[in-house]
């Protein structure tokens, strides 16, 4: 079952959702040549603490692997580095593209967005990369409307990569979020159109494709969170949190529009 969030919810998952987009506009000037993945993880830990929330990766999901779950605050993943990269010492440098995203639980409903961010001046390569992942989380976003389904959402994604020649992850994917970080349903960003679930006002949920410039195959590494592209070739990703409406779809990550 999806969950169908009711008004008091709905409000709540504004403010979660607003607060996870200035997070992610607060971080922006500071992912510069120079600086380390952590200070950013750190930055956004403050900043996330200081407006009353806490901050959703930190120790989420302990396994025998990891007891202690997610060791960080926020996920920054490098170059060829698809998702759930751990902040640390690394250094990032003019020509890496990075993506920084941010949970967080307010009240306690979860917000959730991510960006791809260039340090210094793109390459060509990075240019067109992030384009096209941008692009996909736009197409995706507008598929969201009344009488559409789960199935529209990924179709379109699909659609746009490959006409690029890029790949989409799959073994990844957006999901439901209120209360619990990751809820029903698993939002595919592939598929095929008028198939999966009907899109029903109340329903909010995150898109966030994983576009690789190779192929779409990935691996785990041996910290057992950060995924590569198992040809190292660049990967980038968009995350919005999205409410379903009666009339379409209200970005609930966004500053824009309010
Ligand atoms: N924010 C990621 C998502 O979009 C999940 C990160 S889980 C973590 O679903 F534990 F790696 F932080
Ligand atoms: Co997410
Ligand atoms: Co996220």
């Amino acid at each position: 079952m999806i969950p169908i969030k009711s008004q008091e919810e709905i409000e709540q998952m504004r403010l979660s959702g607003r607060l996870a987009a200035q997070t992610l506009a607060m971080i922006e000037p500071y992912v510069q040549p120079g600086v380390t993945t952590e200070a950013l993880n750190d930055r956004c830990h403050r900043f996330i603490l200081d407006h009353g929330a806490v901050p959703s990766p930190l120790n989420y999901r302990p396994t025998p692997q990891n007891p202690m779950g997610f060791p960080k605050s926020i996920c920054t993943s490098v170059n060829h580095q698809v998702c759930h990269g751990i902040p640390g010492p690394r250094i990032l440098h003019s020509g890496d593209i990075v993506n920084v995203d941010i949970t967080v639980c307010l009240n306690g409903f979860h917000g959730d967005t991510s960006k791809t961010f260039f340090v210094g001046p793109p390459t060509s390569r990075n240019k067109k990369i992030v384009q096209v992942a941008q692009e996909c989380l736009a197409l995706g976003i507008q598929a969201v409307k009344p009488g559409g389904c789960f199935g529209d959402i990924g179709a379109v994604i699909e659609l746009h990569a490959r006409k690029n020649y890029c790949s989409v992850v799959r073994e990844y994917c957006g999901h439901g979020i209120g209360r619990d970080f990751h809820e029903e349903p698993a939002v595919l960003h592939y598929g095929t159109r008028n198939r999966g679930a009907t899109l029903l006002p109340g329903m909010i949920f995150t898109i966030e494709p994983m576009i690789n410039l190779g192929k779409a195959e990935i691996k785990l590494m041996p910290d057992h969170w950060t995924v590569v592209t198992k040809d190292h070739a660049l990967s980038a990703q968009f995350e919005h949190t999205v409410l379903m409406t009666p009339t379409g779809c209200e970005i609930l990550t966004t500053l824009e529009d309010r």
